[in-house]
C-alpha cells in the first residue's frame, strides 16, 4: 500500500516498543522486568477512582467542549495560581488528550516547512518525531553530563536563529532527571527574549517529582515578558499516576491555545468526558497521595543509582528530579555476551532483555548514545532483582 511521505518519516516510539517485546514475553511465560516504561506503579488514588464512577452515573458521558469541561479549566487555572504562581483566564487553557497530545498540537499549529525547535538531549523520544510530523526541523543540542545534561544559555545562544520558532524544555527532565534552577531559567529565558519569533514549550509534566531540596520552578513565573512567550503543558498521568486516563493541558497566550482547541475539534474532539472529571477530582482533591509516591521514589532512586554504580565500569549521577536514572555504560562496549559482541545501547538493552529478562530503554533512543535509561517506577523487590540480574549479566561481559 502506498502511504503518505508523512507516515514514511514516522517512527514508532522506542520506549513503547521496548515495553511491547517486554510484554510479549512475559504472555510467552517468561518473567521480565521491567525499567522500561514511564509510568508509575502505583494505582490511580482511591477518590479519582470514585469521581470517574460518580461521573458516569452523573451522565457526565457525552461530548464536551472540544478543548475541555469549565470546571476543570477553572482547577487548572487554580492548580497554577497556587502552585506556580502563574494567572491564566479560562481561554489560555486547554485540556487534551494527555500532555503528548497538547504537544502534538503545539508543534502543528506553530511550524511551517523549515521552522526549527531547538531540543537539547538527551531528549523525550516524541519531541523530534512530532517536530518532524508538523513539517518542522529538530535542532538537537547535546548537553554535557558535567552541566548535569542542562542546556546552557551559551549553548541556546549558538543555536537560535531566525527560524528557530521554539524551545523545549523538559524540567525535571525524561530521560536524565534533571531540574533546571531559577537561575538557569532566568538565563535561558533572556537568550530566549532577544528572539520576538522564539517560543518556549515547557513540559512540566514531571512537576512534583523533586528530591533532595530541589524545586521545580516554571520559567513561564520568571517575568511577564517570558510568561507571554511560553506555553505550559502539564498533566495528570504521572503525578497522579493516570497514565490510561489521557488527560493532559496546555496554558499559554491566547491565540495558540485557541489554534490548539481548533486543531483539537477537527480531531480527537473532547477528551474523554470522565476523564475529565477524574482530573477535577485529581486536581481538587487531597495532595497527600502524590506526596507518598515521591516519598517511595526516592527511596527507590539512591536503590538503583546505588546498585548501578557498583557495576564495574558504570558511572551514574544522582537525579534531581523525575522517576529515571540514566547510567552511563560505554564501557561494555567492545565486550561480548557469549559469542555475542555488544556495540551501542541498543545492542546493550537487546542483550539485557533477552539474555538477563529486564528491559530497559537504550540511551541512542533519547539521542545520546553510552547511556541506558532505567525508569524506578517499580517497587523495590523489583528494583533489587532486576540490578541482580544486570549485575549477572555484567559479570558475564568479557
Ligand atoms: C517528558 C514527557 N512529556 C510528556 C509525556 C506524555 O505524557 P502523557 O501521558 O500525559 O501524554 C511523557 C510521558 O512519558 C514524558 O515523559
Amino acid at each position: 500500500m502506498r502511504l503518505s511521505q508523512r507516515a514514511a518519516s514516522m517512527a514508532p516510539s522506542p520506549t513503547l516498543a521496548m515495553d511491547a517485546k517486554a510484554k510479549a514475553m512475559r504472555r510467552q511465560g517468561i518473567d521480565v522486568i521491567s525499567f522500561s516504561v514511564g509510568e508509575p506503579d502505583f494505582d490511580t488514588p482511591a477518590h479519582i477512582r470514585a469521581a470517574a464512577a460518580a461521573a458516569m452515573e452523573q451522565g457526565h458521558t457525552r461530548y464536551t467542549p472540544a478543548g475541555g469541561i469549565p470546571e476543570l479549566k477553572e482547577v487548572i487555572q487554580e492548580k497554577l495560581a497556587r502552585v506556580n504562581g502563574l494567572e491564566y483566564t479560562p481561554d489560555q487553557i486547554v485540556v487534551s488528550v494527555g500532555a503528548k497530545h497538547a504537544l502534538y498540537n503545539a508543534f502543528q499549529v506553530l511550524l511551517d516547512p523549515g521552522d526549527e525547535v531547538i531540543i537539547p538531549a538527551p531528549y523525550w523520544v516524541s519531541y523530534a518525531d512530532q517536530v518532524r510530523l508538523a513539517g518542522g526541523e529538530p535542532v538537537i543540542v547535546p548537553t554535557t553530563e558535567d552541566t548535569g545534561f542542562k542546556l546552557t544559555a551559551a549553548q541556546l545562544r549558538d543555536h537560535l536563529t531566525p527560524r528557530t520558532r521554539a524551545l523545549v524544555l523538559n524540567s525535571p527532565c525524561n530521560p536524565t532527571g534533571a531540574v533546571y534552577s531559577r537561575t538557569e531559567l532566568a538565563a535561558l529565558a533572556e537568550a530566549v527574549l532577544a528572539h520576538p519569533d522564539c517560543l518556549i514549550i515547557a513540559d512540566e509534566i514531571y512537576e512534583p517529582f523533586v528530591y533532595d531540596g530541589n524545586e521545580h520552578v516554571s520559567i513561564a513565573s520568571l517575568s511577564p515578558e517570558i510568561k507571554a512567550r511560553t506555553l505550559v503543558i502539564n498533566g495528570v498521568s504521572k503525578m497522579y499516576a493516570m497514565t490510561g486516563w489521557r488527560i493532559g493541558y496546555a496554558a499559554g497566550p491566547k491565540e495558540l491555545i485557541q489554534a490548539m482547541a481548533d486543531l483539537q475539534s477537527q480531531s480527537t474532539s473532547n477528551p474523554t468526558s470522565i476523564s475529565q472529571w477524574a482530573a477535577v477530582a485529581a486536581l481538587r482533591g487531597s495532595q497527600e497521595p502524590v506526596g507518598e509516591m515521591v516519598a517511595a521514589f526516592r527511596k527507590r532512586r539512591d536503590l538503583i543509582v546505588e546498585g548501578l554504580r557498583a557495576l564495574p565500569g558504570v558511572t551514574c549521577q544522582v537525579p534531581p528530579g523525575a522517576f529515571y536514572v540514566f547510567p552511563r555504560v560505554d564501557a561494555a562496549f567492545g565486550k561480548r555476551y557469549g559469542d555475542q559482541v555488544i556495540n551501542n545501547s541498543q545492542e546493550l538493552a537487546m542483550a539485557l532483555l533477552n539474555e538477563a529478562h529486564v528491559a530497559l530503554v537504550p540511551g541512542s533512543a533519547f539521542g545520546y548514545e553510552g547511556y541506558l535509561r532505567l525508569s524506578y517506577a517499580a517497587n523495590e523487590n523489583q528494583i533489587r532483582a532486576g540490578l541482580e540480574r544486570i549485575a549477572n549479566f555484567w559479570r558475564a561481559l568479557a
